[in-house]
Formats: structure tokens, C-alpha cells, sequence
């Protein structure tokens, strides 16, 4: 096998199926030592789904899209549960086909080669341990509140990160020094600022200034998730529960308090302002493909997995478009630009007692999706290292735990590390991109192993045929864009003539590669008569991608770039499927 080729090297499915990794035998109550425990039923799949799913995205980041888009978002929702919907229908398909830990990166080895399926497993770091890095600055936001609330104040400079409050005390600092009010500067960088004067010093320039409860969270729960997966699938189930009833109540109260005066206009700031919520509204759906990590720990896999994903990414999409109409009903759009909307609507409808019910909920809430996060990061890590990618003792499992004990080590400090130091909108950017990219390649891999849905798997994704459908969706897609988005799709023209210089059409180089993929999908399609959903499930994913921004491309480029370097410092030589073949 040529060097380019090796880096295509597929892994056979039946092969994979035959010759599980290390001795995990595919049959309930395995315990052969390496092996993991097989404990989860679809129930407990679907709570764990949940419990990833619904966390800081609803409790936290839907504030600040609801306040650019308005009442609108909840069609944002709708939108992108359609998308995550097409990406599920493919997981599902090839967590019923290979049901062995890894997810994604364990699809794409099979679909795609060794090289994608590398990528996919850097790319879903960003989604797993970035987005914990997001879950966990959120928990501890919420928790120093609650703490102040009960009279006990944590220093400023012990519940923020490093980043903020030099990137505060900066802006603030300069502010100054071009003789400027200070009202002029942003409440985030004033605080940042008045917490950076206010820490000890430890030299001339630096300060000590660390998110510690962010920390704690994070060791907290890997050291639960080091302890075992039957433990932390009770502690899942029960923070779940709680978690439903509360979003329950927000809904039953709430509805009584809905003016419906404030859903209009239902859209004031146009399609560009509910599109700014793309990485906050995607954000909050993160996590249903979670459970695929665990497909060693399931009792029926192929049965139990495809089921769980779609029924958890249901329950989501309907209560977070309620809980969007609710929220918007309750207080004009224009007020919910805060961290903590859930309870700030109730402070403002006069029910304080209820707000501090919903704030303490939103700490168990994230604490299930840190839980569930923590859980797949290391099957991830497990699966690259079982395959040669990794050095082994990345696929170490605990003798007594049977869970993998130095994966779920460095995935804690991985996230409690940065948890300490990052400000976290860079972050929500990174996980939403890097999360979208591992779907579209999902979608993809489905393309290539079963382009027209006659696989035999227990669970394959509905084929329509794509012949006619997909340009015409295409088309559809284009026309609806030109009637309600015709400003955006002005200024797209404008950048691509050269009007605003290299500057303006930079901006729009992800949505040039979308429409390049859009032509490419459409003649490919009617060629080949490809299987409609995943073909959707790949654009609306790149769709959702082109609203990232630039320069969150470009460093998400940067650390795939910094994944090769690694593959072909150590994952391309030590790579057992080459060192099989001659
Ligand atoms: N969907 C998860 C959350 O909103 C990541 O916290």
C-alpha cells in the first residue's frame, strides 16, 4: 500500500464486529477482563441523552439569542433540531452497524478511512472536552450566584477566569488612558477590570485570578466518573428527573404569566438577528450523539441506541421551542440579554422564590451534562488508542472500576485546567463548529457506506430518493434565503464582487464553500440518486457552520492542523490497521 493510500486505510465492518476490540464480546453482563460493564437500558440511554442535552445551552446561552432575535428563536430551535434530527437518523444507522465505543471517529474509520476518522476524533474533543470547558464556567457563574444569594460571597477573583479579567482590566486600562468615561466600557470588562485590581498580586504583571468552583465541578464529577459508569448512570437518571421537573414548572408556571403582546414583532431584528443564535441554539443540542460512546456499556446496542438518540432529541426540541415561546411571552426580547434567564423572568414577574428554585436546578442540570461529557471523552480517547492512534495507555481500564482510568484523568484536566483560566465565549464558538463538522461527516459517512439505504443494519435511515429532491431542495432553500434573507444575501453578492475589499469577502469564504458543496451535492445526487435525508443532514450542517464566522474557522483549521501533526508524529506509525497490512 502506497503512503497516501495507507492514510485512506478502512476498517472492515464485519471485521470489527468479528474481532471486537481488546476482549469486549458483544453479549449482556460481559465482565472478561478489559472489558467494560454492560448496564445500559434505553431508558437509561434516553436520560443520559437528556441529561448531555439540556444544561447551560437552555439555562444559560438561549438569553442572549433570544434578546438579537426575539420570539423567532424558537423557529431557530425548530431549524436546528431538523438538522441535528437528519445528523441522529445517521448516527443512529451506524451506531445499529458498529456497535463499539467511539462514536463518530469509530464510523468514520469505517466509512471514510484512517486519516477522516482521526480528524473526526480531534474535532470531537472540541465538542466533548471544549464543551465541558463552556458547561463547566456557566456552573460555576450560577453557583457563586446562589452562594451570594445565601450570604456567602466567594472572592471575585477565585469565581472567574484568568482571560476575563486581563482582557477586562486591558480594555478598561485604555479606555482610561485615552481619557474616556468609564461608562463606556462593557459591565463584563468593568467586572473583569475591578477583579483584576482587587486579586493578589504574584509579579508586576500578573495577578492571581482563577475560576475555581469551575475546578471543583470538574474534579468533582471525574472522580465520579472514574469510580464507575453504574454509579454515574444513577447519579445521570436522578439529576435527569430533577432536571425535567424543573423545565416542567418553568413551562406550567410560566404559560400563566405570557403576554402574548410581547411575540411581536415575532422576528425584530430580521432573519440576520435570530441567525446570530446558530452557536448558542446548536449549543443547547449538543450531547444527543453523546450516548454513542457508550454503546460497550449497553445491553442491546443495536436495538437500544438509535432509540434513545431520536426519543432524547424529541423531548428536547419540544420543550426547549416551548420554553423559548414562554420566555419571550413572559419579558419583552429586549430584556433577556442576561446569563440566567430561566430565573431572571421569574424574578421579573414577581416570583423570587421560584427564581432561586430554577437557579438551583440549572447547577444540577449542568453538573449531568459535565457527567455525561466526562463520560465519552475517554471512550473516544480509548477507542483512538485500542486502534494503534493513541499510545496505549490511553486505552488503560481500571481492574477494579473496569472504567478507562487515564482517559478519564487527562479528560479532567484537560477541561478543569483551561475551566480555571478561559473566558468562555471563544469556547461556545469552538465546541459548536467543531461539533457541526464531526455531524457533517457523520452524514457523510452514511453517503459513502450506504448511498442508496439497502443496508441490512437493525436500524438504517429511511431512503428517499434524492434524484429530483435534493436540487430542488437546494433551489427551495435558495429562494426561501433571497425573500427573507435578502440583506445578507445583498451583501454576500457585494463581498464576492470585490465592493468591501479582501476584508468583506474573507467574511464570506465558509459561505462559498457551502454553495460550492450545495452544486456538488445537487449533480451528485441526481446522478447517483443519493439517499435524501443524509444529504440534507450534511447541508444544513455546513449551513449551520457558515453563520460561525470566519475566524472561528480559522481556528478550528488551526487545531485540526495541530491533530495531523500529531497523527503523523505518532497515530500513522504505531496505527494497527497498518501495521496489519503489507
Ligand atoms: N447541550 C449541552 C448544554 O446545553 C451541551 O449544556
Amino acid at each position: 500500500m502506497s503512503s497516501f493510500s495507507s492514510l485512506f486505510r478502512r476498517k472492515d465492518i464485519s471485521a470489527i464486529l468479528q474481532n471486537p476490540p481488546v476482549d469486549t464480546a458483544v453479549h449482556p453482563g460481559s465482565t472478561e477482563e478489559g472489558a467494560l460493564e454492560r448496564n445500559l437500558t434505553v431508558r437509561d440511554l434516553t436520560a443520559l441523552g437528556i441529561a448531555a442535552v439540556i444544561g447551560a445551552g437552555i439555562f444559560s446561552t438561549i438569553g442572549n439569542a433570544s434578546h438579537d432575535g426575539g420570539p423567532a428563536v424558537s423557529l431557530l430551535f425548530i431549524f436546528t433540531a431538523i438538522a441535528c434530527a437528519f445528523s441522529a437518523l445517521c448516527y443512529a444507522q451506524f451506531a445499529a452497524t458498529i456497535p463499539i465505543s467511539g462514536s463518530a471517529y469509530t464510523y468514520a474509520y469505517a466509512s471514510f478511512g484512517e486519516l477522516t476518522a482521526w480528524i473526526i476524533g480531534w474535532a470531537l474533543i472540541m465538542e466533548y472536552a471544549v464543551g465541558n470547558i463552556v458547561v463547566a464556567i456557566s456552573w460555576s457563574d450560577y453557583f457563586t450566584g446562589l452562594m451570594q444569594g445565601i450570604g456567602l460571597e466567594v472572592p471575585a477573583y477565585l469565581s472567574m477566569g484568568f482571560q476575563s479579567a486581563y482582557q477586562g482590566y486591558h480594555n478598561v486600562l485604555e479606555l482610561m488612558m485615552a481619557g474616556r468615561p468609564l461608562t463606556e466600557a462593557s459591565p463584563a470588562d468593568m467586572a473583569g477590570y475591578q477583579t483584576w485590581i482587587a486579586a493578589p498580586e504574584l509579579t508586576d504583571s500578573l495577578r492571581l485570578v482563577i475560576d475555581l468552583p469551575a475546578f471543583g465541578i470538574t474534579f468533582l464529577i471525574t472522580c465520579l466518573v472514574y469510580v464507575g459508569i453504574k454509579e454515574s448512570k444513577n447519579a445521570s437518571n436522578l439529576l435527569v428527573l430533577l432536571k425535567l421537573i424543573v423545565v416542567a414548572i418553568v413551562i406550567i408556571v410560566g404559560v400563566f404569566y405570557v403576554n402574548t403582546g410581547n411575540w411581536t414583532p415575532f422576528a425584530p431584528n430580521g432573519v440576520s438577528g435570530v441567525l446570530k443564535g446558530v452557536s448558542a441554539v446548536f449549543f443547547a443540542y449538543i450531547g444527543f450523539d453523546a450516548i454513542s460512546t457508550t454503546a460497550e456499556e449497553c445491553k442491546n446496542p443495536q436495538r437500544d441506541l438509535p432509540r434513545a438518540m431520536i426519543y432524547a432529541l424529541i423531548i428536547c426540541t419540544i420543550l426547549y421551542v416551548i420554553i423559548t415561546l414562554v420566555l419571550t411571552g413572559m419579558v419583552s426580547y429586549k430584556e433577556l440579554g442576561v446569563g440566567d434567564p430561566l430565573a431572571f423572568v421569574f424574578t421579573k414577574v414577581g416570583l423570587p422564590k421560584l427564581a432561586g428554585l430554577v437557579a438551583v436546578s440549572a447547577i444540577f442540570a449542568m453538573a449531568s451534562v459535565l457527567l455525561v461529557f466526562q463520560i465519552g471523552q475517554p471512550r473516544i480517547w480509548m477507542s483512538m488508542s485500542r486502534d494503534g492512534l493513541l499510545p496505549p495507555v490511553f486505552a488503560r481500564v481500571h481492574p477494579r472500576f473496569r472504567t478507562p482510568s487515564f482517559s478519564t484523568i487527562v479528560t479532567g484536566l484537560f477541561v478543569g485546567i483551561p475551566a480555571l483560566l478561559l473566558n468562555m465565549d471563544l469556547v461556545i464558538d469552538l465546541t459548536s463548529i467543531g461539533t457541526l463538522f464531526a455531524f457533517a461527516l457523520v452524514c457523510g459517512g452514511i453517503l459513502l457506506i450506504d448511498p442508496h439505504g439497502t443496508s441490512e443494519a437493525r436500524f438504517k435511515v429511511p431512503y428517499l430518493n434524492g434524484k429530483f429532491l435534493v436540487p430542488l431542495v437546494v433551489l427551495v432553500g435558495g429562494f426561501l434565503l433571497l425573500t427573507y434573507n435578502g440583506e445578507q444575501v445583498a451583501e454576500f453578492g457585494r463581498a464576492v464582487r470585490g465592493d468591501s475589499g479582501y476584508e468583506g469577502f474573507r467574511h464570506y469564504i465558509p459561505m462559498l464553500v457551502f454553495l460550492g458543496f450545495c452544486v456538488y451535492l445537487s449533480i451528485a445526487s441526481f446522478r447517483n440518486r443519493l439517499s435524501l435525508l443524509p444529504v440534507l443532514g450534511l447541508l444544513t450542517n455546513l449551513y449551520l457552520m457558515t453563520q460561525l464566522g470566519v475566524s472561528n474557522w480559522l481556528l478550528f483549521f488551526a487545531w485540526l492542523v495541530m491533530g495531523l501533526g500529531v497523527y503523523f508524529g505518532y497515530g500513522y506509525k504505531h496505527s494497527k490497521l497498518g501495521m496489519k497490512k503489507p
